[in-house]
């Protein structure tokens, strides 16, 4: 293989022995990807074998699951829980903590993901993903991991990163050093850098939210649309509107063109005031990717990686993208409690 062509492989490698890793935590993302291969495979099936459409059943987000879901989130569990680098996971998929099996040896990292992210995209064949998000065990020794591993601050992150699966899949992650992007090339069945040291534009020009939620939004948020909408704004023409409803898509989008996406909380249901996204294994993964990349990811008043968790599924607004336009998002926000 000549000089020029990273391997994502090569690229973890590299940056072991830049930051003098014993390969633990290398090894650990070695199977993130393996894994991420296995779903890119089938995910490029879904059309041809018995794969998509629901299973009939509800998951712990009261959403119903798609069988890529549970796939998925089976193949992330399988390709970590034997490796004896991890003492315990969570998934959007499993109501609790996923702790490993009796016979596997326990490790120093903890591992939370989001399977299949976009799953009511799936049988439209648009765009989904894949999320994780690693931090180092709290607890010690090396037993079984608990709760407090997994409920630990954004900022904690030892890395993050996604997966799209689109007309490419991409693998993006970073590791505190800066982000780069994979595309797997699927001949080879390898990575290769296709995005190195990825930065956001400190200001964009395309919004990403679900507008049909309007009505609901607090007041801060409707002016800030409005605002966009107008030709008062920095552009001074309004900012264009894409939304995918895949998360990792319209962040992916948001991460290379700069801009910003945002989740809101909403008024439509009252046992969801947060809005719909949720921590652990979307919002604090890709704000560490983001602020990795020179962006910022707020909840409207505070650095979503600031955020201390009080459960796995707990849920977050969600504004991410270019530095300028997450803190004029934070201005107006300023009067949401105002009515
Ligand atoms: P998931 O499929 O993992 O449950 O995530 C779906 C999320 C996210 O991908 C996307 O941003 C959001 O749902 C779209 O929600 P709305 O349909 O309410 O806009
Ligand atoms: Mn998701
Ligand atoms: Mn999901």
């Amino acid at each position: 293989m000549n000089e020029n062509i990273i391997t994502i492989e090569r690229h973890i490698l590299e940056e072991q022995r830049r930051y003098g890793g014993r390969g633990d935590f290398s090894s650990l993302l070695s199977q993130i990807v393996l894994a991420a291969k296995v779903v890119s495979a089938q995910v490029g099936q879904a059309g041809l074998v018995d794969i998509l459409g629901a299973v009939g059943n509800k998951n712990i987000q009261e959403e119903d699951v798609q069988k890529l879901d549970v796939f998925s989130n089976e193949i992330f569990i399988n390709a970590l829980n034997y490796i004896g680098r991890v003492c315990v996971m969570a998934s959007e998929e499993e109501k609790d903590i996923i702790l490993i099996p009796e016979q596997y040896p326990k490790g120093e990292y903890v591992v939370m993901f989001d399977p299949l992210d976009g799953s009511s995209n799936i049988d439209a064949n648009i765009s989904i993903g894949t999320i994780f998000s690693i931090f180092r065990r709290k607890t010690k020794g090396n037993g079984d991991g608990a709760i407090e591993d997994c409920l630990q601050p954004g900022y904690a992150q030892y890395g993050a990163g996604y997966v799209i699966y689109s007309t490419s899949t991409i693998f993006v992650y970073s590791t505190g050093a800066g982000v780069n992007g994979f595309t797997l090339d699927p001949s080879v069945g390898e990575f290769v850098l296709s995005y190195p040291d990825i930065k956001i534009p400190e200001r964009g020009s395309i919004y990403s939210i679900n507008e049909g939620y309007y009505n609901y939004w607090k007041r801060g948020t409707r002016e800030y649309i409005d605002y966009l909408k107008s030709e008062r704004n920095h552009n001074k023409k309004p900012y264009s509107l894409r939304y995918i409803g895949s998360l990792v898509a319209d962040f992916h989008r948001t991460l290379l063109y700069g801009g910003i996406f945002l989740y809101p909380e909403d008024l439509r249901d009252p046992k969801r005031p947060a809005g719909k996204l949720r921590l652990l294994y979307e919002a604090n993964p890709l704000a560490y990717v983001v602020e990795q990349a020179g962006g910022s990811a707020s909840t409207g008043y505070q650095r979503i990686l600031n955020v201390v968790p009080s459960e796995i599924h707990q849920r977050v607004p969600l504004i991410i993208g270019s530095r300028l336009d997450v803190e004029e998002y934070e201005e107006f926000a300023k009067r949401n409690n105002i009515e």
